[in-house]
């Protein structure tokens, strides 16, 4: 199946950009900081599918997660900075209410399961091959 390269230099800190993979959109976030500390400081016994921020990101500052709800399929808002991005300021599906964290895992709403992350390596400081 096919791979793409995607140029990260583009994406300021903040914003995000969605890219479309094997028919999916992929989320690519820039986190900022306080972003990047909202994600690691969280009690991993309070997760419904509990898997660390380390776990989760190849470099901190990136945040790379399939964008489909894992309900039943929606996109989840959250790419715009006017999005709503539900109560832990990652995203939020409004198909049925589930929010997501700063590292794309389910915090509140029916969702079962994080945003899954795909399979892919940094190729260079700014580049990554989803795939
Ligand atoms: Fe996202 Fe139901 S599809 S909450």
């Amino acid at each position: 199946l096919a791979s793409i390269d995607v140029d990260l230099a583009p994406v300021a800190e903040g914003q995000a950009i969605t890219v479309t993979w094997r028919g999916k959109p992929v989320f690519v976030r820039h986190r900022n900081a306080k972003e990047i500390e909202q994600a690691k400081t969280v009690n991993l016994g309070e997760l419904r599918d509990p898997v660390a921020d380390e776990a989760r990101v190849k470099k901190p500052e990136w945040l790379i997660v399939v964008g489909i709800c894992t309900h039943l399929g929606c996109v989840p808002l959250g790419q715009k900075v006017t999005d709503p991005r539900g109560d832990f300021e990652g995203w939020f599906c409004p198909c049925h209410g589930s929010h997501y964290d700063t590292a794309g895992r389910i915090r509140k709403g029916p969702a079962p399961a994080n945003l899954v992350v795909p399979t892919y390596a940094f190729t260079s400081d700014t580049k990554i091959r989803l795939g």
